[in-house]
């Protein structure tokens, strides 16, 4: 059984299609969950609390080291213990420091909306559309001390179209993120995948 800390920025769909599965049954073995936000007017934050009755916190201190400690904080006041915890980072803006990365060792996933290793970093569809390719999707991965480059648990792909513009594409993509995160976290929980060499192999 698992406890699911679930990191936000914004509106929150990941999330929402996260704590979905888990209310539907689909995700089992998840113990309980709260999500964090570093925004006190993130739209998730209304979703998680109104929607599914989940416990919310924002965290909005400004200094990176005050909020490594103050993120700790909040998940040792909750009982979120690193034995029995996933960190979710779904559309969190912070960069997590390596106090936190190291602590919980594979146990910090992230979803990122490009096929990594290609188009890391901020406007990933953006880069996808200027390089020309035409495929893209989306990537669950395991969160290291770099910039999405964690160990990739799974990947989902789209066709990019000729006609697409940032917002169609990100459209495509994230109904496909919505599914990969409920998978990734899916195998997590039942315990069938783990890190060798820096790879994610089935158990
Ligand atoms: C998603 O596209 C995710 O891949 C990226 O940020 C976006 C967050 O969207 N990291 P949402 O807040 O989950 O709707």
């Amino acid at each position: 059984m698992l406890n699911l800390a679930i990191l936000i920025s914004g509106r929150g769909s990941n999330m929402k299609a996260i704590l979905e599965a888990i209310r539907s049954n689909k995700l089992k073995g998840i113990k309980k969950v709260i999500v964090i936000s570093n925004k006190s007017d993130a739209p998730g934050l209304k979703i998680a609390r109104d929607e599914f009755g989940v416990q919310t916190v924002a965290v909005t201190t400004k200094a990176k080291e005050d909020f490594e400690n103050e993120l700790l904080s909040v998940l040792n006041r909750y009982d979120f213990g690193v034995n029995d915890t996933l960190i979710c980072l779904a559309g969190f803006m912070r960069i997590i420091g390596p106090t936190i990365i190291n602590k919980f060792r594979h146990k910090i996933v992230n979803i990122h909306p490009s096929l990594l290793p290609s188009f890391k970093g901020l406007n990933a569809q953006r880069q996808a559309l200027d390089a020309g390719v035409k495929i893209s999707g989306c990537t669950v991965h395991f969160v290291d001390t770099g910039v999405d480059t964690g160990p990739i648990i799974l990947q989902k792909c789209v066709p990019v179209l000729s006609y697409d513009t940032d917002q169609t594409l990100s459209d495509r993509i994230l109904v496909l993120e919505h599914e990969a995160y409920v998978t990734a976290i899916e195998l997590i929980s039942s315990n069938r995948i783990k890190v060798k060499n820096n790879k994610v192999i089935e158990n």
